[in-house]
């Protein structure tokens, strides 16, 4: 146990750690905040993980998708005009409603090296860990300047979604 203890930062830094991957371009990071029109269905968002995959990829975008009930939360990094393309096709989306561009910032490299990070069943996301989310939720919601995602933010983002992958 003691020897687990000691080695918990090394193996949280292995498995978490946000590195941040450069580029030969400079990163472009959206953040937004949107509320689903109805709950998504199943095939809503077998419809949009396989599109994203496939969409964002082709784009060099990354990023984080966490749907929450009724509250979305995502993050796009990439190339600029990649990233503004593709937030513009999600903005018009009929299923949701944009309720705040959460801040759009310039940065040297990638928090996100993937776009596999797409969390839609929040069952088994323990209740403290979900109630923090949705503290972070509204706290950008009701941000008054653009709220910067900092590597903390994105730290938790990630164990919000190892939770969401485990079995409820
Ligand atoms: C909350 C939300 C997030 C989405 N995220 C993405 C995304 O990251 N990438 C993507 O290609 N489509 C995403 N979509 C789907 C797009 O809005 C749109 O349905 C899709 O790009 C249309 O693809 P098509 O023009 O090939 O039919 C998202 C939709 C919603 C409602």
């Amino acid at each position: 146990m003691i020897f687990a203890m000691e080695h918990e930062i090394t193996g949280r830094q292995l498995l978490w750690e946000t590195i941040q991957q450069t580029e030969n371009y400079p990163i472009f990071r959206l953040t937004y905040v949107s509320c689903a029109v109805e709950l998504l269905t199943e095939a809503d968002l077998d419809d949009i993980e396989s599109k994203s995959l496939v969409a964002n990829d082709a784009r060099d975008v990354t990023g984080l998708l966490i749907v929450n009930g009724r509250r979305i939360l995502q993050i796009l990094e990439g190339r600029e005009s990649a990233v503004l393309e593709l937030y513009e096709k999600i903005r018009k989306d009929p299923r949701h409603v944009i309720a705040k561009l959460v801040s759009t910032v310039e940065d040297e490299g990638r928090m996100l090296l993937t776009w596999n990070m797409v969390v839609r069943d929040v069952n088994s996301i323990p209740a403290d860990v979900l109630r923090q989310h949705n503290e972070l939720y509204d706290e950008l919601l009701n941000a008054k300047e653009p709220r910067i995602i900092t590597v903390d933010d994105v730290d938790f983002l990630k164990s919000v979604a190892l939770f969401s992958a485990l079995p409820a």
